[in-house]
């Protein structure tokens, strides 16, 4: 059986993770986890991009060999993996062994095939961006920043017949409207299409970048680092060797929308068209983490360590904050003061004092066993009609990456088991010796644990740490291996089950 292929960009290696590489990873890892719970057989892959000049360059002046370099921050990005609890199936890194081999007979067949030319090039040239120049990409007749020092180069170089699919690619792009998501960035590369792109310089002289995979047909070149990048999605799965049928064609690839043109859009279809192998079924583009409006990275020093909020409230929480407050493909701002209010606020308070609550009530009024629900009012109904009405529309939200959107849901249905339990007041009924109220009181109970149940199995892609404790606490253990259709049904199945003492999921952080 095909398995649910997802990737990520695999991040370069010349810098330290940051708030961007968290977010790709963790909504990928809510794609997956999603795509498991639907019963499919995901195959999950992040890794790391570790050659060109950048790399080599940051290798110089720290005075350590490239591969040192990469060792490290392989590491680093590892951990941060680690510590959000991605669950990726594998790890990709360009200079491992089986990439280098899927990099170099891609090369040679492509070269066999007369897709691979040499030429002259005469030009400029920004070292810093490894990009040949034209006059065009001035702007206001002057060089943008990011292109740092541009300089004139003559040489001889490998080219790609970028040109010869053009005509492919952009009527591709006009019939196929779920390959490019969200859509409007489908335009934005028509657009940028309407002059047809220059073939593709695949190739680095030796003697000015060493670091790179070597062409297997000159040894005086290496491989243009995006060319080299782009293939870890083939090199992973096994490009050459039967198994590759088990994976491809890729399902989603996650992606962030500065990569998304020219490399994602115009180099890798054209790639894959060459060795005639199927596109990606969706490219998915997110938008930029930003801090007042600029964009997070290194170059403007504005970096908030994602790592420190996640040691301040949990990977949970994070994963919460940056699924609830970006909208997929948009823009993001962050501030200390929103993840603050997020997590005292929807996390603390709508949530984990629910659960508290709840189970603080089980264990006094019914001896920490989940009560028969056998009395039903209008509110009680009414808790189940808009699980049902709102069930369909949080399974699709999940489908069509608007996690955002059904996070907003399971609140709402937090903050009705909320009311729902200030309407009911079981503390006053706990008071009173009629067995009318004795009833309505362990229905109610029932009732909100059930409800609890649904919304904490709803959550699991985004907050599986959180929801593994509750389903714990609600005295479900396998809960998490349910079919996510089955699981979300109301039910009676809790009845009789023996519960947890309540502990709380979100201390409050000041400042
Ligand atoms: O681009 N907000 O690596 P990278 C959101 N190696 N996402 C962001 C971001 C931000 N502020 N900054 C970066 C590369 N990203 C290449 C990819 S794939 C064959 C090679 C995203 O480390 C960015 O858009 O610069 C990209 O998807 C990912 O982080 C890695 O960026
Ligand atoms: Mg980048």
């Amino acid at each position: 059986m095909k398995h649910f292929y997802l990737t990520t960009a695999i991040d370069y290696a010349n810098g330290q993770p940051h708030m961007g590489h968290a977010y790709e990873k963790v909504l990928a890892d809510v794609i997956a986890r999603h795509r498991r719970l639907c019963g499919q057989p995901v195959y999950f892959l992040t890794g790391l991009d570790e050659h060109g000049q950048k790399v080599q360059q940051t290798a110089e002046k720290e005075g350590i060999e490239p591969q040192q370099l990469c060792d490290r921050v392989a590491g680093d990005f590892q951990k941060l993996c680690h510590s959000l609890h991605i669950s990726h199936d594998d790890y990709i890194r360009t200079t491992e062994k089986r990439h280098k081999i899927v990099v170099q007979s891609v090369l040679q067949k492509l070269f066999e095939q007369d897709e691979i030319y040499l030429a002259d090039y005469q030009g400029l040239y920004s070292p810093r961006l490894e990009q040949f120049l034209q006059e065009k990409d001035k702007v206001d007749g002057h060089w943008p920043e990011e292109f740092g020092e541009v300089i004139e180069i003559s040489e001889k170089n490998y080219f790609f017949r970028l040109r010869r699919y053009y005509p492919w690619l952009v009527h591709y792009i006009k019939t196929h409207p779920d390959f490019i998501f969200p859509h409007f960035r489908a335009k934005q590369v028509l657009e940028f299409l309407k002059d047809e792109p220059n073939d593709l310089c695949i190739s680095r002289p030796k003697k000015r970048l060493a670091w790179g995979i070597p062409l297997p047909f000159d040894e005086d070149y290496v491989t243009y680092v995006w060319f080299d990048a782009l293939l870890n999605y083939l090199s992973a799965v096994g490009y050459g060797e039967e198994a590759l049928g088990h994976y491809w064609p890729v399902d989603i690839q996650i992606i962030g929308k500065d990569i998304l043109l020219p490399a994602h859009t115009i180099y890798w279809p054209c790639m894959l068209k060459a060795l005639e192998l199927e596109m990606p079924r969706t490219l998915l583009a997110h938008g930029w983490w930003l801090v007042s409006g600029s964009k997070m990275s290194k170059s403007t020093g504005q970096v908030v360590q994602p790592l420190d909020y996640v040691r301040l409230c949990g990977a949970d929480a994070f994963r919460y904050f940056v699924m609830r407050e970006m909208v997929i493909g948009q823009d993001c701002d962050f501030s200390h003061e929103r993840f603050m209010a997020r997590y005292n606020g929807d996390l603390g308070n709508d949530f984990g004092n629910l659960v508290h609550r709840l189970l603080h009530m089980l264990r006094r009024y019914c001896g920490s066993a989940i009560p028969r629900g056998n009395f039903s009012d209008a509110d009680d109904q009414a808790l189940r009609q808009h699980w049902q009405e709102i069930l369909p529309r949080i399974s699709e939200a999940y489908q069509h990456f608007a996690i955002h959107s059904a996070l907003e849901l399971l609140w709402e249905m937090l903050r009705l088991l909320n009311r729902f339990t200030e309407l009911r007041s079981p503390w006053s009924l706990a008071k009173s010796s009629r067995d009318e109220d004795r009833k309505k009181l362990e229905a109610t109970l029932a009732t909100l644990a059930e409800g609890l149940r649904l919304v904490v199995n709803a959550l699991q892609p985004v907050m599986p740490e959180t929801s593994r404790i509750v389903l714990n606490a609600l005295g479900l253990t396998s809960e998490a291996n349910l079919h996510w259709d089955q699981s979300l049904r109301w039910s009676q199945g809790l009845e009789g089950r023996s519960v947890g003492d309540p502990s709380v999921l979100f201390p409050r952080v000041e400042g």
